[in-house]
């Protein structure tokens, strides 16, 4: 079975023991209504998990998820992880250790000696008998929760709904437990106040069964040899690893990297493990579990030394519509010598994971506009360079906001213009109108700038917008830091010339007929031209659009 498919199989188990945390958490907290109300509440979750399907399905998906939680640690040939990785490790390996006393003493005890475990005994232990196991059952609490939250949320987070739903699971996963341990505490209280009263505890113990003194031994001796076993297998599976590490030490490949690094790595270990052992930045927003595509590389030399991928990882790299020559880099062990290329910047935004769009360089039909501010290297050779700066970083703000908020993409800020693409996801028709749109809020947030700082300027600023719409190649490009989306291609390079043209026009928007048709904005209104732009041999239609507001009935009227 591949990592891919044991980690699903880990992934259902956790999906099974997700419920059983969150009504067991659900029950706790009927302890601020009354103990009484605790008890109703666990009759209905006895009835659910202590039913033969409910417990085949519990302890199937503990002993499920313990062992491949075991085996990938095997399999894993670098501990080197993220943070968030590492701590939910740590958090996992510890929940053995922290419940063993609670199921022994509750479950265990009632399934060997017949004792009862209601929480009027189970808190009466903790909280007044043996507080000591009280803390450590509130500490064994917190890692479980945080453990399952931080696997969902690492699960989710590339998942397009899941920015907006995280408020809301970010406060269910909040007051969940703080809930139950809130009712854990009121229990604690009313059934302290209830051992008071006298021959209430003899009478508790005697009714509920409570193990005595023999099978407490017994239950201990069960508990050490739980918690013996668990220690020997994780010193097993360590040991596992060392042999294999004594032994792959022999044998080495070189990873090469376009962009610079060699890494040196035994053989055996994926693409992404030479990385993070190399200390190479490498996208992996799943955290290598195959599912998100980020860490997805071009194998430039040495694509034959990989194996042939599996269908699981074919999947995930057809979805992002991948060249032959791509794999994901978490689940690529190359045999020999490798040079390869990573395609996503390594500081990918979650919510661009699995988005085939142009992330690797891909043929889109898009808008691309492009502005410039009119006079301005005239008007900076008499100012100080800290007004120059600030003054652009103005001007940057407000265009950047007006394009953000028509819905594209701030491309390049050089000198003082900007480059912006509109589309690359919703097609040209939408990125066209969107463009648009963007020219009148840029204009007027000009417009506001220029009362802003009209004690600095001594004209106002002007600015000069061309758009054309058309196909690109749209793809993640740069190197090091300087990495970023951008288009290349014939639409770029007509629309850089229609901003060009705002000069000769003296108007603050040329638009070409492409954009016009593609928004279904009607500017016939306008005065038309056609342009020669080098290197085409046609001449491109294009509006002249003096005065960027006049555009605002066109725009209101468009479909
Ligand atoms: S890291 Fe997510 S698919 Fe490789």
């Amino acid at each position: 079975m591949s990592a891919f498919h044991v980690r699903r199989l880990r992934l259902a188990a956790a999906l099974v023991l997700l419920p059983y945390v969150i009504l067991h958490f659900l029950n706790h907290s009927l302890g601020l209504v009354s103990l009484a109300a605790m008890e109703a509440g666990r009759w209905w979750f006895l009835a659910l998990w202590r039913s033969w399907p409910g417990t085949a399905a519990l302890y199937g998906a503990i002993v499920v998820h313990g062992i491949l939680a075991l085996w990938l640690l095997y399999q894993r040939r670098s501990l080197r992880m993220p943070a968030w990785e590492a701590l939910q490790y740590t958090f996992g390996l510890l929940i053995p250790a922290l419940l063993v006393v609670h199921v022994t003493s509750s479950r265990i005890a009632w399934w060997l000696m017949d004792a009862d475990d209601p929480y009027a005994r189970v808190v009466l232990g903790l909280w007044v008998l043996s507080p000591q196991f009280g803390g450590r059952q509130v500490l064994a609490v917190t890692v479980v929760w945080l453990h399952a939250c931080i696997g969902i949320h690492y699960s989710l987070r590339f998942r397009r709904w899941y920015p907006a739903a995280r408020p809301g699971l970010f406060t269910v996963a909040l007051l969940l437990p703080v809930l139950a341990l809130l009712g854990f505490v009121s229990a604690g209280r009313e059934v302290a106040a209830l051992a008071k009263t006298p021959g209430w505890v003899p009478a508790l113990l005697a009714s509920t069964q409570a193990p005595d003194k023999a099978e407490a031994a017994r239950l201990l001796a069960i508990r050490e040899g739980f918690l013996n076993s668990y220690l020997l297998a994780l010193v097993v599976v360590m040991l596992a690893r060392c042999v294999r590490w004594l032994h792959a030490r022999r044998r080495s490949l070189r990873v090469a990297y376009t962009t610079g690094p060699i890494v040196t790595a035994p053989v055996g270990v994926t693409i992404l493990e030479a990385s993070r052992l190399g200390r190479v930045p490498h996208a992996s927003v799943c955290g290598g579990r195959g599912r998100c595509s980020t860490c997805r590389v071009r194998v430039v030399r040495g694509l034959d030394a990989l194996p042939a991928p599996s269908e699981a990882e074919q999947r995930v790299l057809a979805r992002v519509g991948a060249a032959p020559d791509v794999r994901l880099a978490c689940q690529a062990r190359p045999a020999r010598d490798v040079t390869i290329t990573p395609l996503v910047p390594p500081s990918i935004d979650p919510g661009g994971a699995l988005t085939p769009d142009a992330r690797q360089g891909r043929e889109r039909e898009l808008a691309v506009l492009f502005a410039d501010l009119r006079g301005f290297t005239r008007m900076a050779e008499h100012k100080l360079p800290y007004d120059v700066v600030f003054v652009l970083n103005r001007y940057f703000a407000a265009v950047g906001t007006a394009i953000t908020g028509a819905g594209g993409v701030t491309n390049q800020f050089t000198g003082d213009g900007v480059m912006a693409l509109f589309g690359i996801d919703d097609g040209p028709a939408v990125g066209s109108r969107q463009a648009l749109t963007a020219a009148q809020a840029m204009v007027e947030g000009m417009t506001r700038l220029n009362v802003e700082l009209a004690g600095e300027l001594t004209a106002p600023l002007r600015i000069g917008i061309g758009i054309h719409a058309g196909p690109g190649v749209v793809g993640w490009m740069g190197w090091g830091e300087s990495f970023y989306l951008t288009a290349v291609g014939d639409t770029v390079h007509v629309a850089a010339r229609l901003e060009q043209a705002t000069k000769d026009f003296q108007a603050e928007l040329v638009v070409s007929d492409d954009v016009a048709r593609r928004a279904g904005v009607d500017l016939a209104a306008f005065p038309a031209h056609r342009l020669e732009v080098r290197n085409r041999t046609e001449p491109v239609a294009v509006r002249v659009v003096a005065r960027v507001a006049e555009l605002r009935p066109m725009l209101l009227s468009a479909p």
